[in-house]
């Protein structure tokens, strides 16, 4: 099959407790394997059948975008983490968060905030345009900021499958937890 599973740089109980193995196994060994099986599906046969990821993204609607998004979406996600995480950004990155946010604390209060604020399912989003500027996007379902002309650096999942095994229902506490395990390099490596 075209698409795959990314390959984790890290065990699936690395970035406990943040995310315990469970919401690992499941979140990634099951929803995302999911998604990019249903893609993959979804595709065959199509004019999506060679296109690249954002490609699909960007021109697909319904299920193959549903499914595209989802695959995108979560493997910029799972490889933004690392055990030896955490800490703050460097860098032109960290300059241009100062720029727009004052300070990193600042963003990362707007970036929870805006988290928070997505009803039911859906992504939180820092973004870059073309011209480098940096903003925060609230992306419902599937949605991710290639299909606004921005470039994903850095996504924070609100679907209840991120967080409901280790959080129940405090999305808030989750995602101020989760700062501890960004890969700021690998997010910096985007921008
Ligand atoms: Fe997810």
């Amino acid at each position: 099959m075209k698409f795959e599973l990314p390959v984790l740089p890290y065990a699936t109980n690395a970035l406990e407790p943040v995310i315990s193995w469970q919401t690992i196994e499941l979140h990634y060994g099951k929803h995302l394997q999911t998604y990019i099986t249903n893609l993959n599906n979804l595709v065959s046969g199509t004019k999506f059948e060679n296109a690249d990821l954002e490609t699909i993204v960007k021109e697909s609607d319904g299920a193959i975008f549903n499914n595209a998004g989802q695959t995108l979406n979560h493997n910029i996600y799972f490889l933004s983490f690392s055990p030896a995480g955490g800490g703050a950004p460097k860098g032109k990155l960290a300059e241009a968060i100062d720029k727009k946010w004052d300070s990193f604390e600042n963003f990362k209060k707007e970036f929870v905030a805006a988290g928070i604020a997505v009803f039911g399912s859906g992504w939180v989003w820092l973004a870059k345009d073309s011209a480098g500027n940096l903003e925060i996007t609230k992306e419902p379902n599937a949605g991710n900021p290639v299909t606004k002309g921005l470039t994903p650096l850095l996504g924070f999942d609100v679907w209840e499958h991120a967080y409901y095994l280790d959080y129940q229902n405090r999305r808030a506490d989750h995602l101020a937890e989760l700062w501890k395990i960004i890969d700021w390099s690998a997010v910096e490596s985007r921008y």
